[in-house]
């Protein structure tokens, strides 16, 4: 390999206060593992010697306790996009230290290229192979990298051999032309290859190559629950229904399913539905239970932008990776969560909610109106194009004191107009063609706590009139009741 060798502590001497820093990396996976850690170290050193320092991070989507974490504990972020999902960074964007951006995931590098957010100065990527004359293999994500490298200043490699150089056989590296010439995306089906297998890069560009040997750090899931495992049953037998019916053809629509312990529950019940004939994904994050589906034959395909999966399955991914090559595709989010490409499949996009509303409003992202969680990531990507737009949630929070079905949501992420179906462990209420006054009786009938129905439909009593009934004066009422008493059901109208 004919480019320098350096410390992870040599490439963060390379970072410039003020900087704007790409990182690889689509949650744990294929995240960039030691540089970041060492831009804390120096961040840490700088304030010590009274000098600022505080750089804007980018990345595909969330990273690990080793990057974010690390770096908002070290007062280094001084500005983050677009999606994190770590408690210490949490923290410092709910105390307004750190500027976030919760920005839609398709549009990130596109934005960059047209000069609508600051592109990237330094990328630091992961690779498992370069080559002399600059052809980078990513890992197990493609998430932002392609974009990132193409408009950087200059490139940091961690050349991690943990990873298999033959991941460049499950690559489709592409990224659309800029418009006003740009040309149809030529993907009609999840296994399709418009791009390449790795992305070739000025090798002038490359000022270091850190060497590591680290497994992507992705942290166990929660055991299901009898919640989720009923969210699951609901939306298969939903679906079931949808394809008994015809309204989805005999071959079954690509899937795609969002992150979090439900999510993995519904992909845990589709394995075992009698009905839903083998299937095809065209997502963004593959988790454990795909590899399951996968060796099962449950899943023929997985179009995603990494590949989320446990120590023990990345073992068992590399040791099998013959079976496994010809059934994975990773693609730049960009590509994989490209609306054009959604709609024109008819994706059945699933996704997870912090609360909804009676008219099917739905909150991804934020507690009380204000405390941010973790982000859109692409859940609104998928929702606006897909053929099924499906959103789920626990009926309550925190022992029953907060209802997920809520008068108004206290934040909007995805809008009614965009929300066909909604999944609560209670039961489905089906949207589609309803109003709004439909749509809150089928949504408190049929997805809210029994506890709190009688609480929304006296809500609903008490805002006659209008083409979507609500009182403002009550309308965050279950919040208000909330914040006083610690229990939405001391609601007083
Ligand atoms: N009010 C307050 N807190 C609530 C709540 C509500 N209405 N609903 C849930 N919570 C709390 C839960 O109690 C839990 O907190 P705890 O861990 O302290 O008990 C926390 O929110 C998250 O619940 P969790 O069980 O971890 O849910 P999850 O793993 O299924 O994640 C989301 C749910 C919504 C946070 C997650 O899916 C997300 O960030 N989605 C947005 C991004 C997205 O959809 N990406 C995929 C697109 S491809």
């Amino acid at each position: 390999m004919g480019f320098k060798k350096i410390t992870a502590d040599e490439a963060a001497a390379l970072i410039r206060n003020g900087e704007c820093v790409g990182v690889s990396g689509l949650t744990a996976a294929g995240a960039v593992k030691v540089v970041p850690a060492a831009i804390a170290r120096k961040a840490l050193s700088e304030h010590e010697a009274g000098r600022e320092f505080r750089i804007s991070l980018m990345s595909g989507g969330s990273t690990h306790p080793d990057a974010d974490g690390i770096l908002a504990r070290s007062d280094a972020l001084e500005r983050r996009m677009p999606y994190q999902s770590n408690p210490d960074l949490r923290g410092k964007i709910n105390g307004g230290d750190t500027q976030y951006i919760d920005m839609h995931l398709s549009v990130v590098t596109q934005a960059m290229r047209y000069g609508h957010i600051p592109k990237v100065d330094t990328a630091i990527v992961e690779v498992s192979h370069v080559s002399d004359d600059g052809e980078l293999t990513f890992t197990t994500s493609s998430s932002n990298n392609a974009g990132f490298c193409m408009m950087a200043d200059r490139i940091i490699l961690e050349l991690n051999t943990y990873h298999s150089p033959r991941l460049c056989e499950i690559h489709d590296v592409f990224l659309p032309d800029d418009y006003p010439n740009r040309q149809p995306i030529n993907i009609t089906k999840p296994w399709e290859r418009v791009g390449r297998g790795t992305l070739k890069v000025d090798p002038a560009k490359i000022v270091g190559v850190v060497e590591t040997h680290l497994p992507d750090p992705v942290p166990a899931f929660k055991h299901s629950s009898p919640v989720t495992d009923r969210i699951g049953l609901n939306i298969v037998r939903f679906l079931e229904k949808e394809y008994v019916e015809g309204r989805i053809p005999k071959v079954f629509s690509p899937i795609q399913s969002g992150i979090g312990n439900v999510a993995n529950a519904v992909l845990i019940s589709l394995k075992d539905s009698e009905i839903i004939p083998p299937f095809c994904m065209y997502t963004e994050v593959a988790q454990n239970s795909v590899i399951d589906l996968l060796k099962s034959g449950r899943c023929k395909f997985v179009s995603s932008s990494t590949i989320t999966v446990t120590e023990d399955l990345q073992k068992e991914f590399y040791e099998n990776f013959d079976f496994f090559k010809d059934k994975i595709l990773l693609r730049p989010t960009e590509i994989s969560n490209n609306p054009e490409i959604i709609r024109r499949m008819g994706v059945i996009s699933m996704n997870t909610a912090i609360e909804a509303d009676i008219f099917g409003n739905v909150n991804s992202t934020h507690f009380f109106g204000k405390q941010m969680m973790n982000g859109i990531g692409g859940s609104c990507d998928y929702a606006r194009a897909a053929a099924y737009t499906i959103f789920s949630c626990p009926s309550t929070a925190k022992n029953g004191t907060i209802s997920s079905i809520v008068p108004m949501v206290s934040h909007t992420d995805q809008p009614e107009h965009d929300v066909d179906i909604l999944v609560t462990e209670q039961g489905v209420a089906d949207l589609r063609g309803k109003s709004p006054r439909e749509r809150a009786r089928l949504i408190i009938n049929n997805c809210a706590h029994p506890d709190y129905r009688p609480l929304l439909n006296r809500y609903l009593e008490l805002s006659e009139g209008g083409h979507t009934p609500h009182t403002l004066e009550y309308a965050f009422s279950f919040h208000t009741a909330f914040l006083k008493t610690g229990d939405m059901r001391n609601v007083l109208f």
